[in-house]
């Protein structure tokens, strides 16, 4: 066996994995000295790793496929059965060509441009308002925009509720219990909505513009050029939808961020187009969001002296990643200016996983992300005033996701 490697001896780990929550592999990884270890979870051996190098053997398809490696509890509320997140090769690839196809920089443009107007015409209703959380007011406003966008029609009247959804999926992911269940049941009524609406299409009930994320999903042609079944259709339109309401996240980690780093403000209205980006690339590397990755051993290897057996779950760390002294100086300080010489890596800042989109698993709305929130942290610093009363603003990295307690609360909201 793996005589070299620190083991992490339990019977299974997975409560305590559930307990530190984004700090679990990250505390291992400290005290063992070591970029992997081993230990039980979710009752099977798995090798945990960390790092920039980690990251690198990760991405290698040669090495590790998809298929089989997540838990059916996550399929079940966060990603949906069977879709993109679980393919590999040319079938994975020819998948990811259609996703990638939808967020052009144009199609980036437009949803953030959106994004912008739902921001801007919100004021007069806050202006009005005692206090605004902002992390609620963003994801109604994501969701609204983001079907807007993707050519799915929405009332006004269904906003909140499935706003709420698409939330409850995302914070479903490290959640046992009452909110494991909620995030299954959020699932099963966007998919029979979703459904519905890509049925509707099909039958020419409900018309849908070409080149909208709503009609190329409807039609999309697979490998061997049949339309996806109307669930699985759903369920990949779904995964560009639920994503987009879930960056209200990084959005009320960039007002906190803004709070806590008041010297920003300034420097941002200044407008320099370097300084946003550098802040927003701070925010996706320093706050937590998705907490680490799994794949499984495709063929046998050894790795600095660790044995990969074929069929193991191997689990990548990407928030201890995203931390890691090796790669980031003073890791646990926010530090925008730290991107001005950042090399580009692949697989070194990694909220959205590494390596390439177009031939792997990486995120493909990271221009998107990116777009969204630069559009939202302007509307932040040189659209409105507003006051921070007294609140608690603490996350607890023991569970995954996490946010402020108190989803950021505002209140004296003025028009700038
Ligand atoms: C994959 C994070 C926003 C669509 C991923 C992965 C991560 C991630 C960690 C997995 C990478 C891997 O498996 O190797 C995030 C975060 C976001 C975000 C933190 C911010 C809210 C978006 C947006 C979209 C999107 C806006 C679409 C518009 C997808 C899809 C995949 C994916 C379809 C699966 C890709 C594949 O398996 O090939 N994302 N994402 N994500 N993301 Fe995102």
């Amino acid at each position: 066996a793996n005589e070299d490697v620190p083991y992490d001896k339990t019977i299974d780990n997975t409560v305590t994995l559930l307990k530190e929550g984004y700090l679990f592999i990250p505390n291992r990884i400290r005290q063992y000295q070591s970029n992997l270890f081993e230990t039980r979870l979710l009752g099977q051996k798995v090798i945990c790793m960390s790092g920039k190098e980690a990251a690198e053997l990760f991405y290698d398809s040669k090495r590790f496929q998809r298929h089989g490696a997540l838990p059916k509890r996550i399929q079940k509320t966060l990603f949906g059965e069977n879709a993109i997140q679980t393919m590999d090769g040319e079938a994975h690839h020819h998948r990811k060509q259609l996703f990638l196809s939808l967020m052009t920089e144009v199609n980036q443009k437009q949803l953030a441009e959106l994004v912008t107007t739902e921001w801007t015409n919100s004021i007069r209703k806050w202006e009005n308002d005692k206090e605004v959380i902002l992390f609620d007011e963003a994801k109604d406003i994501l969701c609204r925009v983001a079907c807007q966008w993707a050519g799915v029609p929405l009332k006004d009247s269904e906003v909140k509720e499935r706003a709420n959804d698409f939330i409850a999926m995302v914070y479903a992911f490290g959640a046992v219990g009452p909110q494991h269940w909620k995030g299954r049941n959020a699932r099963r009524q966007i998919e029979d909505w979703m459904k519905g609406i890509i049925e509707d299409v099909r039958d020419g009930k409900l018309s849908a513009k070409e080149g909208s994320v709503l009609y190329e999903m409807a039609f999309y042609d697979q490998e061997d050029h049949r339309h996806l079944d109307s669930h699985m259709a759903a369920v990949e339109l779904i995964n560009v939808i639920r994503p987009i309401v879930a960056i209200a996240t990084f959005i009320t980690f960039s007002a906190l961020a803004l709070h806590e780093h008041p010297s920003y403000k300034e420097k941002l209205q200044q407008g320099n187009s370097d300084d946003c980006h550098f802040f927003i690339q701070e925010v996706r590397r320093y706050y937590p969001f998705g907490p680490f990755l799994g794949a499984k051993v495709k063929n046998e290897f050894v790795w600095n002296q660790c044995e990969f057996k074929k069929g193991m779950l191997v689990i990548l760390d990407v928030y201890g990643t995203n931390h890691d002294r090796q790669l980031w100086e003073n890791p646990n300080e926010f530090n925008p200016e730290r991107f001005k010489t950042w090399n580009n890596s692949l697989f070194d800042l990694i909220p959205q996983g590494g390596g390439e989109a177009a031939t792997g698993h990486r995120c493909p709305g990271e221009g998107i992300t990116i777009e969204v929130m630069k559009a939202s942290l302007d509307f932040l610093v040189n659209k409105i005033e507003f006051d921070v009363p007294n609140q608690d603003l603490s996350y607890d990295l023991s569970e995954m996701p996490t946010l402020p307690k108190s989803g950021f609360m505002m209140n004296n909201i003025k028009r700038k």
